[in-house]
């Protein structure tokens, strides 16, 4: 793999109009979304829906590639096709999540620090093989308290940039995903703060590791306020503070930027991410790499029947749209009404 080839596929993924789903969603974490629409977690219900996603007709106009999980990127369509084909012949690229999830980061243990680095050169290189394109590793960065010590962004930075080379080394383009979670009732202000203090180190740290900016596409939250916290900012609010803060921050040999929804409505993170294409032009690519704000309406309309399937194909494929419409600006509350008329 050459360095080209790298840089191809980054841009492939934040190609205009299209953005990433992330449907990498752990055992335990697609157990809890189907446990909300009263599905149980077993695999044959797991491959159901994440069939359902990868097979909607047209996807593929508005979604250039899907991130997996490791028990989802070695299953088959019910026809037998194997998932990764399934994408492929959608014109998506299929992407998977290497990190091995989150625990408390020794000598500061309020604060999440994301493991997975062990053993990862080879699982780089047999997911190559079983067709990846791509990969994902989420950091997060929590705010306790309206603080976040240093050592918990250094952690986690130099983490990201270990995976990063890494995976480059096996010719795959990381997703470099430091999140700032939004649970807390921090204001929009520590929310700025802490989310360039986490970029600055990301790249000062991706840097030091010589990866290649330009084979890679960053993952980032927005800037909000915390979730319980009583000054909701409006959208015009969000927007400036998150492009203020990627500005100051990203590189522009960086080709894109894939936002992660964290916990925002469906509405709300389209509404987010067309505000900021609308504010552009911007050094990079403003995309979508939603996992909730994609698969929500979805989820709700499916409830595990087979009869459901092609109302919530239809689901899918209507956010995937609006979110491709927030690709250049273009997404107004006509376009969310055109599903239901
Ligand atoms: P959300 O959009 O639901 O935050 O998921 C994106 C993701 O991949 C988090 O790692």
């Amino acid at each position: 793999m050459t360095s080209s080839n790298l840089d191809a596929i980054a841009r492939k993924m934040v190609a205009a109009g299209k953005g990433i789903l992330a449907a990498d969603e752990s055992t335990g974490t697609i157990g809890k979304r189907l446990d909300g629409i009263g599905v149980s977690n077993s695999e044959d219900n797991r491959r159901a829906y994440r069939e359902l996603l990868f097979t909607t007709a047209g996807a593929g106009d508005f979604i250039s590639g899907v991130i997996l999980y490791d028990e989802t990127i070695r299953q088959n369509a019910s026809d037998g096709t194997p998932f990764t084909k399934v994408l492929e012949s959608q014109g998506t690229l299929p992407g998977i999540k290497v990190d091995q999830s989150v625990f408390p980061l020794a000598g500061a243990t309020d604060y999440p620090i994301t493991e997975g680095l062990d053993g990862l050169r080879g699982r780089c290189e047999e997911y190559a093989k079983l067709g990846a394109r791509f990969t994902k590793w989420r950091a997060v960065i929590k705010i306790v308290g309206g603080y976040t010590p240093d050592i918990a962004i250094e952690a986690n930075a130099h983490a990201l940039a270990r995976y990063a080379a890494i995976a480059q080394e096996a010719g795959l383009v990381p997703i470099v995903e430091p999140e700032v979670l939004m649970d807390g009732d921090h204001t929009i202000e520590v929310c700025q703060d802490v989310t360039e203090r986490t970029l600055a180190q990301v790249y000062e740290q991706l840097f030091r590791h010589n990866v290649r900016l330009e084979g890679t596409v960053l993952k980032p939250n927005m800037v909000v306020a915390g979730s319980t916290c009583p000054q909701q900012p409006g959208i015009d609010e969000v927007t400036d503070r998150t492009l203020e803060a990627l500005r100051r921050h990203v590189p522009g040999a960086v080709p894109g930027i894939a936002f992660l929804s964290g916990g925002q409505s469906e509405a709300e993170a389209t509404a987010h991410l067309n505000a900021m294409n609308a504010k552009g032009p911007n050094p990079w690519e403003l995309t979508f790499s939603y996992g909730r704000a994609l698969q929500q309406s979805a989820l709700q309309a499916w409830k595990g029947s087979a009869a459901n399937v092609a109302a919530a194909q239809r689901a899918f494929k209507h956010r995937a749209r609006m979110n491709s419409l927030a690709r250049t600006g273009a997404y107004t509350a006509q376009h969310e009404r055109e599903l239901a008329a």
